[in-house]
């Protein structure tokens, strides 16, 4: 394994294993190529709340297993991973409805998770934690085999450009490290308002063995599939007249 050194910490390029390697496989896996840890701009405001707050509800990428019984002050609870949570608008809009899920939002963005931090602290939202990192490295570094009830991709970035569809999320790779980090009975939920990256993620619906794919609506799902508000770049592709597209898959 990498170490996660601490590059990532001063907006340098993050670690990226090679998960071919790793894995012995030779599936697709995203490249993050020369994106680097996002940075952007706090307000005062922002940056006091996050000195004072993200000490206690956030973290950032490491190579050590999150203790999620100790991190949530609760134990035996279910626990869902949302990737790319942006500025966390769904995510704090579902979490006191699932109130009895830890609620843990992996994002690259400082801006977002501060934002997300804000509501979480105004609200007094008990049940949300928040990871800086690529989440693909967090399933990974973070998470042991069979050890999520579920995993949420809201809108991830279509790279909708041939040469840039590699950086693409979704992949066969990502599917079965995600496939892995779930338990018996968790659920895969991926949402796109992208034509394009829809049919890519048609394509493989069923790719991982691990995965039974549940056409949208499942309305036996055993988790809130609804994300309550329209995100915000839901709102963009919906402004633009995009179709959304709802992938659910089983771990079998
Ligand atoms: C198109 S936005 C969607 C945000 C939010 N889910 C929504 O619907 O408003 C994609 C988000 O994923 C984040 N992102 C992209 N690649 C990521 C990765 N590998 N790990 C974690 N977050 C990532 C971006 O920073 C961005 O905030």
């Amino acid at each position: 394994m990498n170490s996660a050194d601490s590059s990532h910490n001063s907006g340098g390029r993050p670690p990226q294993t090679d998960f071919r390697e790793v894995f012995g496989n030779e599936l697709d896996y995203p490249r993050l190529g020369n994106v680097t840890f996002r940075r952007g701009t706090l307000t005062d405001n922002q940056e006091a709340l996050f000195n004072e707050h993200w000490p206690r509800l956030g973290m950032q990428l490491a190579d050590a297993p999150v203790d999620i019984d100790t991190w949530f002050g609760r134990s035996g609870h279910p626990t869902i991973v949302e990737i790319g949570s942006g500025t966390g608008t769904s995510t704090a809009a579902m979490a006191p409805l699932e109130a009895d899920t830890n609620i843990i939002a992996v994002e690259l963005y400082k801006p977002g998770l501060a934002k997300l931090l804000g509501q979480v602290v105004r609200e007094d939202i008990d049940n949300i934690r928040m990871i800086r990192g690529d989440g693909v490295e967090v399933i990974y570094r973070m998470f042991p085999p069979e050890s999520l009830d579920g995993i949420r991709v809201f809108f991830p970035d279509p790279w909708p450009k041939a040469r840039h569809h590699k950086r693409r999320i979704i992949q066969s790779g990502t599917l079965n490290l995600f496939a892995s980090r779930l338990k018996k009975g968790g659920v895969l939920h991926v949402a796109t308002d992208h034509a394009d990256y829809a049919e890519w993620i048609t394509e493989l619906v069923d790719a991982e063995p691990s995965l039974r794919f549940h056409p949208w609506p499942w309305p036996e799902c055993p988790q809130l599939t609804d994300r309550q508000v329209i995100t915000k770049f839901e709102g963009k592709g919906l402004d633009k007249e995009h179709t959304i597209t709802e992938y659910l898959w089983e771990k079998i």
